[in-house]
């Protein structure tokens, strides 16, 4: 077991947005989260991050085990250097005024002092640009002048950038045009494909991410409502209701 969440209750202030939910990932696996506007899809992945972040809830209950090990006292960037997890934000946060290759280079900063790390990272972005050949076309080009489904993959290559297995996304097929969206998704179906990479992803988008995973949870305001693979949650009339349209 990769990643064991139990019974995780999360709270900003006195509202609390979780309500105790519990669910596994195993190494190599692609599972999804899916839910409404509002569910706690992102207050779940921050809660596993770590982010110290102003607008990251604080856990109030329950606990998060990374191989066995509880991760609720580890410090965000321990998990980050020790290559546990890195997570794709909401909303991109790429830098808009670096290039496409200092997007990719900054993400190598925890390694910085490691000089075989300097060999590693040209491997990995290498790697990243052959996963997404559009991003090596525009690799000298401002952040801020790519179009929305390339600032994705920049962010989801930004994240492979740290080197770790384990990569969580928080609705990466937000605002994208479906070429573009099939493609990145083509992409992280290699990488977990080729160098198992673990993925984590939490969409809104259910149809999208039930094609994608191979099992699933659903998350209705803060609690888990369901749970299976991709096939038994499609057919579920509930799920198919309300995330599929009808
Ligand atoms: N910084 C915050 N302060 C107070 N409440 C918050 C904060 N962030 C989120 N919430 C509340 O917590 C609940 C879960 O929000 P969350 O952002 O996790 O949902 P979500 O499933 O990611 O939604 P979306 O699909 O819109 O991104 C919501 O009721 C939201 O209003
Ligand atoms: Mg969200």
């Amino acid at each position: 077991m990769l990643l064991e969440v139990k019974d995780l209750k999360v709270s900003y202030g006195n509202i609390e947005a979780l309500h105790g939910i519990s669910f596994t990932i195993d190494k190599g696996e692609i599972v999804t989260l899916i839910g409404a506007n509002g569910a706690g899809k992102t207050s779940t992945l921050l809660s596993l991050a770590r982010l110290p972040r102003p607008e990251a809830p604080l856990v109030s209950g329950g606990d998060i085990l990374y191989e066995g090990a509880s991760i609720l006292k580890t410090e965000p960037h321990v998990l980050i250097q020790k290559k546990m997890m890195v997570l794709v934000p909401e909303g991109r946060h790429i830098f808009g005024n670096l290039t496409v290759q200092e997007n990719l280079q900054i993400a190598d900063f925890p390694h910085r002092k490691d000089v075989n790390r300097v060999l590693i990272t040209g491997e990995i972005q290498e790697q990243v640009y052959g996963l997404f050949p559009r991003l090596y076309e525009r690799r000298k080009q401002r952040g801020e002048l790519l179009s929305g489904g390339e600032q994705q993959m920049l962010a989801v290559g930004r994240a492979l950038m740290t080197g770790s297995d384990f990569i969580m996304l928080d609705e990466p097929s937000m605002g994208l045009a479906p070429k573009l969206m099939y493609e990145m998704f083509r992409a992280l179906k290699q990488l977990n494909f080729v160098k198992h990479i673990t993925i984590f992803v939490v969409e809104q988008n259910a149809k999208v991410a039930l094609d994608f995973a191979s099992r699933g949870y659903v998350l209705k305001t803060g609690e888990l409502i369901a749970a299976g693979t991709s096939e038994e949650l499609a057919a579920n009339p509930d799920v198919k209701k309300a995330y599929l349209g009808g």
